[in-house]
């Protein structure tokens, strides 16, 4: 099928690209001059693993295709992909900001033939697919389209491999042609035994939303389970295992941290949460999650602060990572930049190091005085004391006794349970983790 997707973003280029590597021809269109130039000449302007290879090889088969001419992108479309941003609403009131889905609806009405195919990709709230039909035909009075509905389940530094392996395909539509269309463009994954739910739209937009806030759920559950481990001198790994060899509970996202980051959970729950309250059936335990998380990123910081006797003040503190989780160079909503500012206006020198987060870090925390370094070797020379925030293999490796030796105490804050305690103990560290007893 020849497809035109619209934003060339986490979703849009990373679904784009796969949707030409299972043998459709995919024009990628973004009115940004720059990401579509880089793109072109073989750049990627995300940090995802085969990405940029995938991208070269189906450029050169003449299989994928990158412009800023929406016009000329669209032309032949058999079903055009939104796949824009739906940041936060800067309004502060936690609903998604859906003017970037809402402008390329106003952009394509005029370009659009009877019985075009529009797919919105893009997260968006229920309702919303109603909202773009009802835009689309002011705008084109009479015209014959078909809404779809087309959540992605990609988790990012693994979104190649969550487009192609899916656990299943999730679409709304409204007719039998819409389902039709929608066959035929996963036909090579249902071919392959990957389910296909087909439901109507706001369910399909709904269940995008419920499944992000689930698994949002589990994380804030097992991190509240990790704190009682800490107070009731149990294991909180060995008490996970336990929880997910029951079949329904499942042994992923069961992984305790220092809360949940990213582009998703943090904006998803907050829009869930809206959605709910606009429909006078609130989310209750979904508003829990989001006071849970944005509680135990603060609690982070006092955990460092008691890991070094109460007092950060004066102390060199070295920050092992700044993305959201490892494989990823994204910052949005990381641990690291609740964490960071805190020690810093306790009065620490704060070092940070991480091997793909720098220059977002950087960007995100332009006016933060930390000294930004460039390798493990350099965060840990000097330090009173070493936090880890990302579970970057490089750290889950870290050569503790190498590491003794350049930092000045041998402390250790490791809120992603990287090491073993024994590890660490036997390293003479002074070792405190998550949801397990610290060895002093
Ligand atoms: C998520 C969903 O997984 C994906 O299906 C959706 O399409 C987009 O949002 P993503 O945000 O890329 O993907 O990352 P994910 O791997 O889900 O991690 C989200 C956050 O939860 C990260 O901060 C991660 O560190 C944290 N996490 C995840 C945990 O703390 N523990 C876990 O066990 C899993």
């Amino acid at each position: 099928m020849k497809l035109a997707v619209i934003g060339t973003g986490y979703v849009g280029l990373v679904s784009g690209t796969c949707f030409a590597a299972l043998g459709h021809e995919v024009t990628c269109i973004d009115r940004d001059a720059s990401k579509i130039a880089t793109l072109k000449q073989g750049g990627i302007p995300i940090y995802e693993d085969s990405l940029q290879q995938l991208v070269q090889e189906n450029a050169a088969a003449s299989r994928l295709h990158f412009t800023t001419d929406l016009a000329a992108g669209l032309e032949g479309a058999e079903a055009i992909f939104i796949a824009v941003g739906t940041p936060v609403s800067a309004l502060g009131h936690g609903g998604a900001d859906l003017s970037y889905v809402y402008a390329v609806a106003r952009d394509i009405a005029p370009h659009l033939k009877d019985d075009a195919v529009i797919v919105v990709k893009s997260t968006v709230p229920v309702g919303t697919g109603k909202r773009l039909r009802e835009i689309i035909s002011e705008l084109r009075p009479g015209l014959r389209f078909e809404m779809v509905s087309n959540p992605e389940f990609l988790r990012e530094g693994c979104a190649v491999k969550d487009f192609m392996e899916p656990d299943r395909i999730i679409t709304g539509t409204e007719t039998a042609r819409g389902k039709a269309v929608m066959e035929a463009l996963y036909a090579p994954l249902t071919r392959q035994n990957v389910p296909l739910l087909i439901t109507d739209i706001p369910t399909a937009e709904l269940t995008k939303y419920a499944a992000n806030a689930f698994l949002a759920t589990k994380i804030a559950f097992i991190n509240e389970m990790a704190d009682v481990c800490e107070q009731t001198n149990a294991d909180v790994a060995m008490l996970a295992h336990g929880m997910g060899l029951d079949h329904r509970i499942g042994q992923d996202f069961l992984a305790p941290g220092p809360g949940f980051g990213g582009s998703c959970f943090p904006k998803d729950t907050l829009a869930l949460k809206k959605i709910a309250q606009e429909h006078k059936s609130p989310v209750r335990i979904v508003e829990a999650v989001i006071a849970a998380n944005d509680a135990r990123k603060i609690h982070m910081v006092t955990k460092v602060r008691d890991a070094f006797g109460g007092s950060v003040t004066g102390k060199k503190i070295a920050v092992l990572g700044l993305a959201f989780k490892a494989n990823t160079s994204d910052v949005r909503e990381s641990a690291a930049l609740a964490l960071l500012p805190a020690l810093v206006e306790q009065g620490a020198h704060v070092q940070v190091y991480d091997p793909a987060a720098m220059e977002e870090a950087k960007h995100a925390l332009s006016t933060l005085e930390v000294q930004w370094c460039q390798s493990l070797a350099e965060v840990l020379q000097g330090a009173d004391g070493a936090v880890i925030v990302t579970e970057w293999p490089e750290f889950r490796q870290l050569d503790l006794a190498a590491a003794k030796t350049q930092m000045v105490q041998p402390v250790l804050v490791d809120l992603r349970n990287c090491i073993t305690p024994d590890a660490a103990k036997a390293a003479g560290f002074t070792y405190h983790s998550i949801g397990r007893a610290s060895s002093a």
